[in-house]
């Protein structure tokens, strides 16, 4: 990368800011496609092996969750009955956040916070969280390595972090939906990613909803990345789900994430334990 972290993180903080509103509007109270059909399910399963007694979530399970923007995740926590911290670096967002969550005040403390800069992490209280949770936002971080070595300091041993991404092989930012028709006998359509970067982390600018008024910074780095990042402070790998949409999935736009696209996966969810 050429261009320097801080700038970039600076940018990326005001393009959320600046996006907040329609991100808002978009996502609601209940999200969308991707979050329901593909992120929740396994966001939840997940979290739930290690957090949980058999009949739901411990209700003094004390949960992070990092860069929860509108509070989707924040809400779905709330409901199962646990106690969160929540925190994301956009001030809009977290009164979007609070405003839509004013239900669960008892439970929720938001925060403003930026992942990247360890002081502020380490305000959040050490040795204070059963688990940690973050829902696609990993790569929306400028860095993410102080985040990975200040976490293993704010969850209790043995805490785990729980976190989807949009899949690096599959849905980084030089993805392109590519639709081909051939004739076999009979016509056939083919919905294919054709993707030409992988290995080397990058930066690229991109949309994550079709009318947000500034593109953001999208960081792509592969899968072992985030994995040797996991296992370099302290994390052992002992969940992971690989989600694509099912075949009668909607397809919001003709070449957009949706049903045509049933065996490739947008998004991977990890869970990483202390050891
Ligand atoms: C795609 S949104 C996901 C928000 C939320 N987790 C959800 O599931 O709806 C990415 C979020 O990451 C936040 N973010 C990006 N970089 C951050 C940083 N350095 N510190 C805190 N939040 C950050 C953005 O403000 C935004 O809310």
């Amino acid at each position: 990368m050429t261009e320097n972290l801080d700038d970039l993180n600076k940018e990326t903080r005001e393009a959320w800011e600046l996006n907040a509103e329609v991100w808002d509007n978009r996502m609601g109270d209940e999200g969308n496609d991707f979050f329901n059909i593909l992120c929740w399910p396994a966001l939840a399963s997940l979290l739930d092996a290690s957090t949980t007694l058999s009949t739901g979530l411990k209700s003094d399970s004390h949960i992070l969750d990092i860069a929860c923007g509108n509070g989707l995740t924040t809400r779905k926590l709330a409901e199962l009955g646990a106690k969160i911290t929540a925190f994301d670096f956009s001030s809009k967002l977290i009164e979007k956040a609070k405003a839509r969550l004013a239900n669960y005040q008892s439970q929720i403390t938001f925060e403003i916070i930026d992942a990247t800069n360890e002081s502020q992490l380490l305000s959040l209280g050490e040795n204070k969280f059963d688990s940690a949770i973050s829902n696609m936002a990993l790569f929306d971080m400028a860095d993410i390595e102080t985040l990975f070595r200040v976490l293993p300091k704010l969850l209790k041993p043995k805490g785990t972090f729980v976190f989807s991404i949009t899949h690096p092989a599959f849905n980084n930012a030089s993805a392109m939906h590519v639709a081909e028709e051939m004739d076999d006998g009979e016509i056939k359509d083919t919905y294919s990613i054709k993707v030409s970067r992988y290995m080397t982390p990058t930066h690229q600018r991109g949309l994550a909803l079709r009318n947000q008024p500034k593109p953001q910074v999208y960081f792509d780095r592969p899968l072992q990345y985030y994995l040797n990042l996991g296992f370099k402070n302290g994390f052992i790998l002992d969940g992971f789900e690989e989600r694509a949409f099912p075949p009668d999935a909607p397809q919001m736009f003709p070449l957009g994430w949706g049903g045509k696209f049933s065996e490739l996966p947008p998004v991977l969810i990890a869970r990483m334990r202390l050891i």
